[in-house]
């Protein structure tokens, strides 16, 4: 029969991505003291047997203080790169790409992995003080805006902190090539330190990097990644956004002032990376910027499958030329398929539904009626 279009391979870059199915980036909280772990090698391994167009490992920050929690991944300093070396060439074995997603926390910093919080005596704060390992007092963001009362109080980052940033971004992407990652995925998302910067809820700066003016919003997150482009020219660069904020009310008011975060500017955001050439993939997420979020559409009071393909595809009207990723609670391959099919995104990627079946691929092979490849050693499995 026809190819699917889930199974159709995708070149960004010189890079073949063998399918359009792709392994979302997840913690693990495995780390130790920012390296790669055992875990790590057997949690990714067991998805570059298994199928999968492209795994992209877990939110990697760039600076100690950048984790979400104490237990999370790092890339900040060298010896951060061997079990990630281990990781990536056995992925290559299997004839699978492999990516990193970098991130920086900003003011969501600092907390508890879920299991730990559950261990602790702290009540209902999520902060990780610093005899549990954490670095409550070294918590910065563009303001000085918790994201709730539960969380650390960040600190309002001056353009020195900026600058610390911008160039501990650039030293792990000349890490990543040295590891040898396919691409590299630019977290802009879930209320971290990107998307703080260009929320006006989370930025309320009065300087050129802040305020109610959307460019001066853009102006740190955009110059990070032309700095990182200019390390990683010929390779494929990922960004993650949250195409919305999920606060109450509009994104804009009558008077034009952006009130939240949302799908409007985050094309507009697009539109300039596009123009500048930082960006090969957007992948299209939302939320994680306001602790109140209301996230919609919902079924039966809960969260719709698909529910932020909407994004993927407003992305795709805006700027046809650009690849778009969909991402949340895509598990059905029929829907999945129909997503690429009527042009609403190039790429799915999946998360908890490939936690639940880390067969899902060959599974989504067999449904859509074509062939996939997994590892020989499964092979008897699928026939
Ligand atoms: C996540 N998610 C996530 N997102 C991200 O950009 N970086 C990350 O490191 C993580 N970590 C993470 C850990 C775990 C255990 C889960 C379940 C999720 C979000 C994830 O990539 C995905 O966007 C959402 O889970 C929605 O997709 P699914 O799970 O509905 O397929």
């Amino acid at each position: 029969g026809k190819q699917p279009e889930l199974f159709k391979p995708l070149e960004i870059k010189g890079v073949t991505f063998k399918n359009r199915i792709f392994v979302s980036p997840m913690c693990q909280y495995s780390s130790s003291n920012g390296h790669a772990t055992d875990w790590h090698f057997v949690h990714i391994g067991g998805f570059a047997t298994r199928g999968v167009g492209a795994v992209c490992m877990e939110a990697t920050s760039v600076v100690p203080e950048g984790r979400i929690s104490p237990e999370d991944a790092g890339l900040w300093q060298d010896s951060q790169m061997a079990p990630l070396k281990r990781i990536v060439e056995f992925s290559h074995a299997q004839g699978t790409k492999i990516g990193i997603q970098l991130c920086h926390a900003g003011r969501k910093a600092s907390t508890y992995a879920p299991w730990i919080k559950e261990k602790t005596g702290h009540g209902t704060s999520w902060v990780a003080q610093e005899d549990e390992n954490g670095w409550p007092n070294n918590v910065y963001a563009p303001s000085a805006i918790p994201w709730s009362e539960k969380y650390p109080n960040p600190k309002e980052m001056t353009e020195q902190d900026m600058q610390y940033v911008e160039d501990a971004f650039v030293a792990a992407v000349n890490r990543c090539k040295e590891i040898g990652f396919d691409f590299i995925e630019f977290h802009a998302a879930h209320g971290y330190l990107m998307h703080e910067f260009v929320s006006p809820i989370s930025n309320t700066r009065t300087d050129q990097y802040g305020g109610s003016s959307l460019e001066n919003r853009l102006r740190f997150p955009t110059r990070v990644l032309q700095r990182m482009r200019e390390e990683w020219k010929d390779k494929p660069l990922f960004v993650r956004i949250s195409a919305s904020d999920w606060a109450e009310g509009p994104e804009k008011s009558e008077d034009g002032t952006w009130l939240q975060w949302g799908i409007e500017q985050s094309i507009l955001w697009v539109q300039k990376m596009l123009s500048l050439g930082v960006v090969d993939l957007v992948d299209c997420s939302s939320g994680g910027n306001w602790f109140k979020q209301k996230i919609g559409p919902l079924i039966d009071g809960k969260i719709a499958p698909g529910y932020q393909v909407q994004f993927s595809e407003a992305m795709k009207k805006a700027h046809p030329s650009v690849i778009v990723g969909a991402v949340g609670m895509i598990s059905d391959p029929v829907v999945a398929e129909s997503y690429l099919k009527d042009g609403k995104a190039d790429v799915v990627s999946l998360a908890r539904e490939l936690l639940r079946n880390p067969h899902w691929v060959l599974m989504a092979a067999k449904t859509l009626g074509c062939e996939v490849k997994a590892a020989n050693q499964y092979d008897r499995a699928w026939r």
